[in-house]
């Protein structure tokens, strides 16, 4: 089978959750501890071995991309100043992935953004990543969800137990278990009241997914929030063919509220060794 080297990165929200921070500014090049959200996302599908990276903005936002671009200006810089460090950090954010732009022209939805991307991915199996979740695994979630693609044949969503209260924040499937932490999804739903969930297992922003989904998607009608929604097209897809799922064996933060912003700023400067002490101690006086 093809070798899944294609990431769709749909990044044309409007960012709603953490206003007036994206009035201006796109969401996704906020940054948590010294690295944009997007970039941890593209960090983790460097890491599963897909680098290619189909850029879905809004018509205005150039800057995304930009951060992915060499940046011969600054690099020479950096050089004739002797900060070495530095400069190996921008150039490796450039080295990460080759990347293609497409706009998405309306906000029409993730089934939207998923499809606009068509043309870059081409007819073969891709990625789908969703930057706002951020996620801290080993080995990376994208990594695990390539390799039992290649074993069962067919496309596999990233799922996380959440509290039924919250279910109506995200897509639901339907499950049955296949062993330990994967599954054979039954249905899917897109941000159901949480007395109508199948169950509580949520998409969390990672899907390895066949190009016969784009035709399904663009048949696919405008469902909750009236926007064009993937799970609906993904509903439609299980009408011929297996889907899959597997559990999430890592941490996740919603980094595109404010709360989950916060949190995972934390959670990565925590991490760092260079900075964890003096936060720490920063935290404490705090309390
Ligand atoms: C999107 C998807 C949803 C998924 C969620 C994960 O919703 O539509 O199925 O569970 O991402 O973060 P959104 O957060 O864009 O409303």
């Amino acid at each position: 089978m093809a070798r899944v080297r294609s990431v769709v990165i749909p990044a044309a929200g409007l960012g709603t959750r953490i206003l007036p921070a994206t009035k201006a500014f796109p969401k996704e090049l906020l940054p948590l501890v010294d690295r944009p959200i997007i970039q941890y996302g593209v960090e983790e599908a460097a890491a599963a071995g897909i680098d290619r990276v189909v850029l879905v903005t809004s018509p205005g936002n150039n800057m995304t991309a930009a951060h992915f671009r060499p940046n011969p200006a600054l690099e020479a810089v950096l050089e004739k100043r002797g900060k070495t460090e530095s400069l190996a950090l921008v150039r490796r954010v450039s080295e990460l992935a080759e990347l293609t732009t497409v706009r998405q022209e309306q906000p029409l939805g993730l089934g939207h953004a998923v499809l606009m991307g068509a043309p870059a991915v081409g007819g073969v199996p891709f990625a789908v990543l969703l930057p706002d979740d951020v996620i801290d695994a080993d080995p990376p979630a994208l990594r695990r969800m390539v390799e039992l693609f290649d074993e069962l044949n067919g496309p596999v969503l990233l799922v996380e137990r959440v509290p039924r209260d919250a279910v109506n924040r995200y897509g639901i499937i339907e499950a049955a278990p296949l062993r330990p932490g994967v599954f054979e999804v039954r249905g899917l739903v897109e941000k159901p009241d949480p007395a109508d969930a199948p169950s509580d297992l949520a998409i969390v922003g990672r899907y390895i997914l066949t190009p016969d989904l784009f035709a399904v998607l663009e048949r696919t009608g405008a469902g909750a929030g009236g926007e064009i929604q993937l799970t609906d097209g993904l509903r439609e897809l299980l009408a011929k063919r297996r889907i899959y799922a597997c559990e999430l064996a890592g941490v996740r933060h919603d980094a595109g509220n404010r709360l989950g912003f916060l949190q995972a700023s934390l959670y990565f400067a925590l991490k760092r060794p260079d900075l964890a002490p003096a936060l720490r101690a920063f935290l404490r006086t705090l309390e």
